[in-house]
């Protein structure tokens, strides 16, 4: 776990260092939980972006983008139950002054019982062995068996608590597990309260009468309020789906592990209508192809696992989250959830409009009912990031630090490079430069050895290097350099287009959806 933690901790200098992301408002020692992303991280980001945007629109006929004002109308946060019921529960020390999450409080108590166990487990592999069963030691050790007792004792404790907001319960679970507060060692705690996780402020000026209005917790809400407007204008038919990228805003107190929680983050997120008695074959749909989505980057199939809700919120029927392995482990970085007729109707209900679908084949006009892909961009970046960073030990005893991205995700497709800066070199890379840079991200470089002109764009993960020298003047040949494997191959320039296109372009990941 030390060991993921120092990874973690390299990614993050890693992705300041070469101009990833930023702590926001650095110069002024920075604003908790927000961050900015550097003329790297914006092309990685946009380009995330446009993979789930084009796999949305251009690859189903049936869903359409809208892009709604991150204001509303404060009653629509009434409707959705987002100004009632979008709280967490918080309890304070009274000694540090520090507030915390009383349900992640809680949640890491029930980690550290799970520490115990595999330090456990990884002190008895020591000791027996090729002989060492793991399934049977953690069966038949007493030790073990009575730490898992007790972490599965609190789990339940905790679940029933949560499902039935019992706040003093919560805090009774603190103080019988003994939780100290991290910053003053003491178990000085105050009660625990709910907390509303939304941003207010005020729209139009005092004397007019200034309403409250709020930043929106998420995008869905400006998808279900245009459900009418998007139907009647693009005159769509059941099912189909409307997707949207945007902002959204949450004041979390627990705000930590670097872009993973923040108060300022980004959603993709897709609303798909569909008749009611029909969500299910849609949700178990849905949440086949958001995986085949993640899957085709190529990250690795073994770091993602679906994790189903047992406990459902009221309006739900079904809901998974799809997990991805971060050095902290799994975490979620999707929801997929069927949310019944549960918006539309509320929406209904406080506008007093009357938003149902007419349909031509049953000749019925109903609420229709919803499967909700929700995905934070943020996420998404740190889980491609985390799984694309890699120390390389290379031969010679050199080291290289190499981010393994996606081709079709990466900020620079290429960088041009002269061997030197002399003899018509750097004219002959940049009228190269000049040729490719309306097709991809393309780079010139000049500067410093060849060397660490490779490792500064491996450093990035540009996929490849050209490198111009003598023999390209007399034959037009160039080395084409991968950044993977590090193998350098003679190729014409005429080709170059080709090669890199076969390999950069969004057009290939997304065919793999087919
Ligand atoms: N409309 C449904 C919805 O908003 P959610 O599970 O609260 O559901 C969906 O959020 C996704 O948004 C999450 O899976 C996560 O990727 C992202 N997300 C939520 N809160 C976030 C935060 N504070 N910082 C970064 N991403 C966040």
């Amino acid at each position: 776990m030390a060991q993921q933690d120092d990874v973690f901790k390299k990614i993050v200098s890693h992705a300041k260092e070469y101009g990833f992301v930023f702590q926001s408002s650095e110069i002024y020692d920075g604003l908790s939980a927000v961050y900015d992303y550097g003329q790297n991280g914006v092309e990685l980001k946009n380009n995330i972006k446009r993979y789930w945007w084009e796999a949305m629109t251009l690859l189903h006929e049936n869903i359409v983008g809208i892009d709604s004002a991150i204001f509303m109308h404060p009653t629509i946060w009434k409707a959705s139950g987002h100004v009632d019921a979008f709280n967490d529960p918080l309890i304070d020390n009274r000694d540090s002054k520090k507030r915390y999450r009383a349900d992640v409080l809680i949640e890491e108590q029930i980690a550290k019982y799970d520490e115990k166990i595999n330090k456990e487990v990884a002190k008895a592999r020591k000791r027996f062995g090729d002989s060492f069963d793991e399934a049977m030691f953690v069966q038949t050790n007493g030790r073990v068996a009575d730490i898992a007792a007790r972490r599965d004792a609190l789990h339940e404790r905790f679940a029933e608590a949560m499902n039935a907001g019992n706040l003093e319960e919560l805090r009774q679970i603190i103080v019988d597990e003994e939780i100290v507060c991290p910053i003053s060692g003491t178990r000085n705690w105050t009660e625990v309260r709910q907390f509303n996780l939304m941003f207010k402020t005020e729209m139009g000026s005092t004397a007019d009468g200034a309403m409250t209005v709020y930043l929106r917790p998420e995008t869905a809400q400006g998808i279900f309020v245009n459900y009418l407007n998007v139907q009647k204008t693009g005159r769509m038919r059941l099912p189909f789906g409307i997707a949207q990228i945007g902002k959204a805003f949450r004041n979390e107190i627990v705000a930590r592990q670097f872009i993973f929680r923040m108060r300022e983050f980004e959603q993709m997120e897709m609303q798909f209508f569909v008749q009611p008695g029909r969500e299910m074959e849609y949700f178990a749909y849905w949440k086949e192809q958001r995986l085949r989505w993640h899957k085709a980057l190529g990250l690795g199939d073994e770091k993602y696992r679906y994790h189903d809700h047992e406990k459902l919120a009221h309006y739900a029927n079904a809901a998974t989250d799809i997990e991805f392995r971060m050095p902290f482990g799994f975490k979620e970085v999707e929801g997929i959830h069927s949310r019944t007729n549960f918006d539309l109707s509320q929406h209904e209900k406080f506008s007093g409009k009357k938003i149902q679908y007419f349909d031509p084949e049953r000749n019925e006009s109903y609420t229709p009912y919803v499967i909700e892909t929700s995905i934070g961009v943020d996420r998404m970046f740190l889980s491609v990031l985390c799984s694309s960073y890699e120390e390389q030990a290379l031969e010679g005893g050199d080291t290289r630090v190499v981010l393994h991205l996606p081709e079709a995700l990466a900020p620079v497709k290429c960088a041009v490079m002269p061997l030197v800066k002399k003899d018509g070199l750097p004219e002959k890379a940049r009228e190269i430069v000049n040729d490719l840079k309306f097709d991809f991200a393309t780079h010139y470089d000049e500067k410093d050895s060849i060397g660490k002109r490779y490792r500064r764009q491996d450093a990035i993960g540009t996929p490849f290097c050209i490198t111009v020298d003598h023999q390209t003047l007399e034959d037009g040949t160039v080395t084409l350099r991968e950044r993977d494997s590090m193998q350098q191959q003679r190729v014409a320039i005429a080709d170059l287009h080709r090669l890199i296109h076969d390999r950069v372009s969004l057009n290939s990941l997304l065919r793999k959806l087919g």
